[in-house]
């Protein structure tokens, strides 16, 4: 893909998230999710590529816009898969909470694993812990082996993982391990991102969160040189069939982030919604408004931090529309 293009999917990115951004904290997250992804795939339509989506909103069947297999772009080369999350955290903005973001990741066609909206087991680090995890080893071993590849104790490392009661066993047993444990109410993609960027003070994430968001998070890591490992967990005979019918022949195969996201021809773009770890959130300041994104391309190992100022008036109604 040309690099020229990693802008491009930034323009996106922010379009969503100035459009989700103006509903923060009214507590209604389907207006915001509704708002994230109007203005995404409007501005979608402009860009140049013959993309598909393959980590969207849902099903053709549940979700108008942003559907898996939709095809989005002008039509013209390259021909790319898509994966998208308009609004990465939909409670998070509803309650006006940090790190919701706007996210999307791009590769060549067949490069993105076609992953159905179900749970997915998670662990994923930043680059000095690389080649020191596994999903199918204990916690304390994990924490063990990335505690000696930063050559910190382990009682200086931070885990990560999401707030929920199926957690329970894995953050007693990092608890009892020493680590330091934050726990996080949504949001597993900016988590992730997070293991691989320094000073944001987060070393390891481990649990289940959705599938879609775990191959986001591949794609950012490893753009960013980090490591991440999953599983897809189909809970009854149905989601096995979705799961087969996206190609997978295997559905409970250890996943490693080549499985997730193959080859180094990937483009992955975020800005922030909320204030966060990483990203700014959006500020209105009445005729203009900030946005500040990432943007990494991993053929040449670049991670851009690109703050702008926008004109509210010039751009399209998907983001110049005011809040009632
Ligand atoms: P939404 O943006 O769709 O609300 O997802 C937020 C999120 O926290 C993800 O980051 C995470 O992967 C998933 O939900 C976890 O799912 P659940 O809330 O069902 O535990």
């Amino acid at each position: 893909m040309e690099r020229e293009l990693a802008l491009e999917f930034v323009r996106v990115t922010e379009a969503a998230a100035l459009a989700a951004g103006r509903l923060m904290g009214r507590g209604d997250k389907e207006a915001a999710d509704q708002a994230a992804v109007d203005a995404m795939r409007a501005v979608f339509d402009t860009v140049h590529i013959d993309g598909t989506v393959v980590i969207g909103e849902g099903e053709m069947d549940e979700a108008p816009m942003l559907y898996i297999g939709e095809r989005v772009g002008t039509g013209s080369e390259p021909c790319v898969d898509v994966a998208v999350d308009p609004l990465e955290g939909t409670n998070l903005v509803a309650k006006g909470l940090p790190n919701a973001l706007s996210v999307v990741a791009v590769a060549p066609r067949g490069c993105l694993l076609h992953a159905p909206d179900i749970y997915m087991d998670k662990i994923a680090v930043g680059p000095k812990a690389r080649g020191c995890i596994n999903l199918d080893a204990p916690v304390e071993e994990n924490l063990k082996n990335v505690a000696r590849a930063l050559e910190r104790d382990g009682r200086d490392l931070t885990a990560i993982i999401l707030d929920r009661p199926r957690h329970a066993e894995l953050i007693a047993a990092a608890r009892t391990a020493g680590a330091r444990v934050k726990l996080i109410s949504d949001g597993d993609v900016s988590a992730a991102i997070a293991t691989a960027i320094e000073n944001t003070g987060v070393d390891i994430l481990f649990g289940i969160g959705g599938a879609p968001e775990g191959v986001l998070a591949a794609a950012a890591l490893k753009c960013l040189g980090g490591e991440m490992q999953a599983r897809l967990k189909p809970e009854d005979e149905e989601d096995l069939k979705r799961i087969r019918d996206m190609g997978l022949e295997d559905p409970h195969k250890l996943l490693a982030i080549d499985d997730l996201v193959k080859g180094d021809d990937i483009i992955f773009a975020a800005t922030g919604i909320t204030d966060g770890d990483m990203l700014k959130g959006v500020r209105y300041h009445g005729r203009t408004a900030e946005t500040h994104s990432l943007v990494m391309r991993c053929v040449t190992g670049t991670i851009r931090s690109v703050s702008a100022t926008h004109v509210l008036a010039r751009k399209p109604g998907y983001v110049h529309r005011r809040c009632t």
